[in-house]
């Protein structure tokens, strides 16, 4: 489907970095005078919001692995329709903090759903609008999970003080999903060079920023050709 507008998801495991980079994309944007809207899922709509609540509480451990990809499913069909269609229409640079990609791996590759399935499903909830770039921020499962224990029991805005701040339902997986997740963005995007760049995130994030940048312009400058 031809659309207007620009469409870039951030992607990846737990602690890549995705909200500095899209501040920092947002703030470029912003400088040049395009307009942009920063969505994300699971919970970009006041529906999604509810479902997201569902998806992470550490309560429900007893979602069935199909129950949790419809879920998914779910929050992504009313994003699309609320959100995402519309921005595009009105032809903004539409950024969103994950996206179908983030079912294939974390539901079709980790849970062992399939992606075949996974992808049948991204395509009916999108209704065929993809992203016209992919940025995957990967980092060692390590790393990840480090900087969001870091994260969650320290508010720099608490001046240094702990504030007590459980880990969600997904982040409280084995190290060894964490490490099925990075490979499965990894072999995601050699699969679709294309659409997919995988940027290593354990640069700085100027570095890692200036590499985004590249890959929106080269995109950019291809779709407008
Ligand atoms: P979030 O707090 O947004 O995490 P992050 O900062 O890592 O993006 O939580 C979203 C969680 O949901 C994250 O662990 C990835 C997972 N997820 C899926 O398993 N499938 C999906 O389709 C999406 C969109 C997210």
């Amino acid at each position: 489907m031809a659309q207007r507008g620009f469409f870039i998801s951030f992607e990846g495991g737990e602690g890549g970095g995705k909200s500095t980079q899209i501040r920092r994309l947002k703030s470029v944007l912003r400088k040049n005078k395009i307009p942009f809207l920063v969505t994300l899922e699971p919970g970009g709509t006041p529906i999604g919001k509810k479902i997201r609540e569902l998806l992470l509480n550490p309560k429900n451990k007893n979602l069935s692995e199909r129950a949790e990809l419809y879920l998914y499913e779910a929050d992504r069909a009313q994003h699309v329709e609320e959100v995402v269609k519309p921005a595009l229409k009105a032809g903004k640079v539409v950024i969103t903090d994950r996206y179908a990609d983030s079912s294939t791996v974390y539901q079709g590759v980790c849970r062992g759903l399939g992606v075949p399935w996974t992808e049948k499903l991204n395509d009916f909830a999108t209704e065929g609008i993809y992203p016209d770039l992919v940025i995957v921020l990967d980092v060692p499962e390590t790393v990840g999970l480090a900087r969001v224990r870091a994260r969650l029991s320290f508010d720099p805005k608490l001046h240094g003080k702990r504030r007590v701040v459980k880990m969600d339902r997904l982040e409280r997986e084995k190290q060894s999903f964490h490490r099925k997740v990075r490979k499965g963005f990894i072999s995601l995007s050699k699969k679709h060079p294309k659409r997919i760049a995988l940027v290593d995130a354990t640069q700085t994030p100027d570095e890692v920023s200036a590499q985004i940048l590249g890959e929106i312009e080269k995109r950019w400058r291809r779709k407008l050709s």
